[in-house]
């Protein structure tokens, strides 16, 4: 390493097998010695040819960085004067303080002072670490059978839009989404869901999540509150905390939410959340009575109903149920699907079905926060359903999906039949084994979690005391290979 003397600057020490070029060494060790003070503003530094000298290397380098210091205005030059730290760089009073610890080493900057934060952004930090969504182990809720998608079909309709890049393709584009895609997405939710809707109803998402954030922002103020399913899915509870909602948890029954206790709310309650054609996480469907009480009570009450339809193309034993929305005749349900259980999760690509009235408030608030999502993937996804792809996807899914389910059941009943009761396997990619009373499900998940196993524990789906614990085990994503595997290491943690 080449060195200045320690007498005429801080030591300047060049790396030669960096990665980075000897002239962006010279300029950031400059900017940083100018910025913590500890050259001051007028002090001249080294002509380009002594600094060369002194570190061995030509003037090139030394010149290029100078010649960038200039124009950032850290150094200035004068005819015949040479070359000094700016003078109107603050002196050292007016500067961010540079903290130090013992050994002289910049430290960390939570101790420069107050960092205040929202008290939105402190409930979000007091959320539980969830371990067990890190790894893509077996038993990872919510995760597809990645391995058999059609990559072929896929990549080649991905080179044929890339290869004919439009202008409306590369361009800003409508906030509701590529029109083409929400035409294709309506003649799909009206066939296979039973959703009554215009393509203009349809806007376009980076997924559900955003559709529930966006949801939560604009049908509620801050300190309204929406009702939740008990137990219920957990990342619906983070979209309404971040819109600050107050959170209501409404107990599930066989048949779903219990409509009679949304009642007892009181006048405060702007929305409710659910997850009527496969309960997340227990796996019940809404039953048809629940249905018309519940369509019934937001006529009424002047609520908004939020349906969650996450994974309802996959339903075993019988035919797809057909959607909330479909049987609403008062414009009160806003219908959210997402591609991510059906294709997979990151190409973030979801919808709303908005009923008319509220499509220009949506539209304006998609515009202003993230604009709309990316056309390529839009396009590429219209191709896919048009071609037959996605529905020839979708069958062989149900049937893999099927099979899985069933030796997932069958395993869990060779190894732990006794201990564990298996809940909500009739449709989706997850099913409930309900633990015996005063097991923690939580430790259970951590350490199955360090294994490998990703299994989550059925009371984080619970927003007051959890009346059951129990694991939610993802079978869409876990080949019968790593079935078998890991229920043998998940039976000796439950019976550890
Ligand atoms: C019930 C439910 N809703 C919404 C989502 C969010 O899905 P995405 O944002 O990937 O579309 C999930 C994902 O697991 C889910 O299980």
């Amino acid at each position: 390493m080449n060195r200045l003397p320690a007498s005429f600057l801080p030591s300047l020490a060049l790396d030669p097998q960096s990665e980075s070029p000897m002239y962006r060494q010279i300029y950031e060790w400059f900017r940083r010695a100018i910025v913590d003070g500890q050259v001051r503003p007028g002090q001249r530094v080294p002509s380009t040819r002594n600094l060369a000298a002194e570190l061995k290397i030509s003037r090139i380098p030394v010149f290029n960085a100078y010649e960038q210091l200039c124009a950032e205005g850290y150094l200035e030059t004068f005819v015949g004067a040479g070359t000094c730290v700016a003078r109107s760089i603050p002196d050292e009073k007016l500067r961010p303080p540079v903290r130090r610890g013992p050994s002289g080493s910049r430290k960390s900057a939570e101790s420069t002072g107050p960092r205040r934060i929202s008290h939105r952004g402190t409930a979000f930090t007091n959320f539980p670490p969830q371990s067990w969504l890190n790894s893509l182990g077996a038993f990872r809720v919510s995760l597809p059978a990645l391995d058999e998608f059609p990559i072929r079909i896929w990549s080649k309709l991905v080179a044929r839009h890339s290869r004919t890049l439009h202008r409306e393709i590369m361009g800003y584009g409508d906030a509701m989404g590529h029109l083409p895609f929400r035409e294709a997405v309506a003649h799909y939710l009206a066939t296979a869901r039973g959703v009554r809707c215009k393509s203009s109803q349809i806007l376009v998402t980076t997924g559900s999540q955003q559709a529930l954030q966006i949801c939560a922002q604009v049908l509620l103020d801050p300190k309204d509150c929406v009702a939740i399913e008990e137990p219920g899915y957990p990342g619906a509870r983070q979209a309404f905390l971040s819109a600050g909602s107050r959170l209501i948890p409404v107990r599930v029954d066989d048949e779903g939410i219990k409509v009679t206790e949304l009642t007892g709310c009181g006048d405060d309650l702007r929305a409710v959340y659910i997850t009527p054609s496969h309960q997340y996480p227990l796996g019940m469907t809404m039953s048809a009575t629940r249905r018309m009480q519940l369509l019934n009570w937001a006529a009424h009450s002047g609520t908004w109903i939020i349906e969650d339809d996450y994974d309802s193309e996959y339903r075993f034993e019988s035919r797809p149920i057909v959607s909330l929305q479909g049987l609403d005749n008062c414009a009160r349900v806003i219908y959210i699907g997402t591609f991510s259980k059906v294709l997979f999760p990151a190409l973030r690509l979801g919808y709303v079905v908005l009923p008319e009235d509220l499509v220009h408030a949506f539209s304006a608030y998609r515009d202003a926060s993230d604009i709309f999502s990316s056309t390529l993937y839009q396009a590429v996804l219209t191709d896919f359903i048009q071609e037959g792809h996605f529905a020839r996807h979708l069958r062989r899914m149900r049937m893999l999906y099927m099979e899985r389910r069933n030796m997932l059941v069958r395993t869990i009943d060779a190894q732990l039949g006794k201990k564990l009761e298996v809940v909500g396997a009739e449709a989706g990619m997850h099913l409930v084994t309900l633990l015996p009373r005063g097991v923690d499900d939580s430790a259970i998940a951590r350490k199955a979690a360090e294994r490998g196993i990703s299994v989550m524990p059925l009371s984080s789906c619970y927003l007051g005391r959890p009346v059951r614990n129990g694991l939610v085990l993802g079978y869409g994503g876990a080949s019968p290979p790593q079935i078998g595997d890991a229920m043998h290491e998940l039976k000796k943690l439950i019976q550890h």
